[in-house]
This record gives structure tokens, sequence and C-alpha cells, in this order.
């Protein structure tokens, strides 16, 4: 199974119940500085990358002068339809958009599933001159618990091949010809209870994600502020918000 097979395979079985999978996909506080950093105007057209069920489109429906959804997934973006003005089936590494067409790009929890280089070439090549993209996506704090972090996201989705550390999606934005120009750290406390019961995995592959929690380093249990109560697990996740834009 290559991995955009195993990305539709999981997201078809977490499609339905994908807006309750953990606290950070409905909180208003992070729609609301992603919303913020991209300052969308209503005569821009703005893009929303791995849109899923559509809870990152909402914010900008109705304030742009077209919003368009892509996924590769049709069970995931079911519901999403109602969120965008045109729904695009597709793979972000092969954009079906004309060059400099879009006004902003957005994408939230996507590029972890992507050629990534392709991926931020084609955000680069749609760009109009002087757009902008904005990215949120969970990341390592750093060196100290990295091991861990991956081992635990890698568990959570198989169909991950991307893992982020503070520093890392900057470089691959610069890469790909667009300038960082804003960085914001975003803070969520979540159930692991709820962050691995999404509906995609088998409660022995739940329980080894327990196993690597309680298994992990001191230094992973202080920076996520790891909390073991009797019948759940809390970590404090990171996660970055990187504002880019494409030169002029
Ligand atoms: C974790 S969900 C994020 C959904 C949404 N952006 C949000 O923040 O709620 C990841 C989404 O990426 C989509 N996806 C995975 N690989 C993709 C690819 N190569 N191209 C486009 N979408 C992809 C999945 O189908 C899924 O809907």
């Amino acid at each position: 199974m290559d991995n955009k097979e195993k990305a539709l395979e999981h997201f078809r079985e977490r499609s339905q119940s994908y807006n309750r999978s953990s606290r950070w996909v409905a909180d208003e506080e992070l729609l609301g500085l992603i919303s913020a950093l991209t300052a969308i105007s209503s005569d821009e057209t703005l893009l929303d990358l791995a849109t899923g069920t559509g809870l990152v489109a909402r914010c900008f429906r109705g304030k742009a002068k077209e919003v368009i959804g892509l996924d590769i997934s049709r069970d995931m973006t079911r519901s999403a339809s109602a969120h965008v003005d045109r729904m695009i089936i597709a793979p972000m590494e092969a954009v079906p958009l004309a060059s400099a067409s879009v006004d902003a790009c957005v994408c939230r929890q996507g590029l972890q599933f992507s050629n990534l280089p392709k991926a931020l070439e084609e955000v680069a090549r749609v760009l109009k001159p002087g757009g902008r993209a904005v990215f949120c996506h969970l990341n390592a704090y750093g060196p100290e618990d990295r091991s861990d972090a991956f081992k635990i996201q890698a568990l959570r989705n198989p169909a991950r091949i991307n893992f982020f550390m503070p520093g890392d999606l900057e470089a691959a934005l610069e890469a790909a010809g667009l300038t960082v120009t804003r960085n914001v750290r975003h803070l969520s406390r979540e159930s692991v209870n709820t962050w691995i019961g999404h509906g995609a995995n088998r409660p022995e592959e739940r329980e080894a994600i327990r196993d690597a929690y309680r298994s992990s380093s001191l230094e992973f249990k202080r920076l996520h502020r790891v909390e073991m109560t009797e019948d759940d697990i809390f970590d404090t996740m990171l996660f970055l918000l990187i504002r880019a834009e494409k030169k002029g």
C-alpha cells in the first residue's frame, strides 16, 4: 500500500468522528489565530489544502471572494461542501489550479502526509506574487523530546511521513522560494484517550501508545507536562503557526 492509499484508508475510518478526535480540531482560539495570520479580504481567493471536514475553511466562508477546499479524501470532505465555494479532490502535490491564481493558502495538519518539497512547490506556484500562506502543524519541542514525540505520532497515524521540529518547516518553505514572516506558538492540552480514540486503530494499537507515554523520557514528560490519571493521560502539544509570503 503506498502512502496515499494509507492516508485514504486512515481518513475513511476517521471521517465520521474526525471533528471530535481531539481538542485542537475545533479549538476556536487556534482557528482564530489562523484566520488572523491569513488576514483575508473580501476580494481575495483562498485555498485550504488538506481541508478535511472543512473546519478551517469555514472560518473564511463569506470573508473571501472564493474559498476553495482541496483534499485527497472524498470521505473526509463529505461534510465540508457547506464550508467552501469549490471543492477539489486532488493531492496537494499536484494542485489542479493555474499558476499565480490564489491570494492565500492555508494548511492545518496536512503537510505531515505529503511529499513536502512537492507540496510546498505547489503552494509557491499557485500563489500570486505578494500572496501568503499560513501553516499550522504539530511539532516536537526540540531535540529532548523528539524521539518519543515522533514515535508516538507515528503510532497514532501510520500514514504520517513527515515529523516536525521548530525550524524544519521554515527551512522547507525557504527552499521552496517563500519568505517566512511570522512564527506563532500555540499549546493544546489534549486527553490522550480522545486523541487516540479516533476510530482508525485497534485496542492493542491504542495500548501501545499509552505504553509509549509510560516509558517516555523524563524530558519528554516535563516538556509535554504529561499527567497520568487513573483512566487517562494528558499531553500539552505544541502547534506552530507559520506565515510565509511569495515575493511581490
Ligand atoms: C488531520 S486532517 C486535517 C484536516 C483539516 N485541515 C483540519 O485541520 O481539520 C488531514 C487531511 O489531509 C488529507 N490528506 C492527506 N494526504 C493528502 C495529500 N497528499 N493531499 C491532499 N490532502 C491530503 C486527509 O485526507 C485529511 O483530510
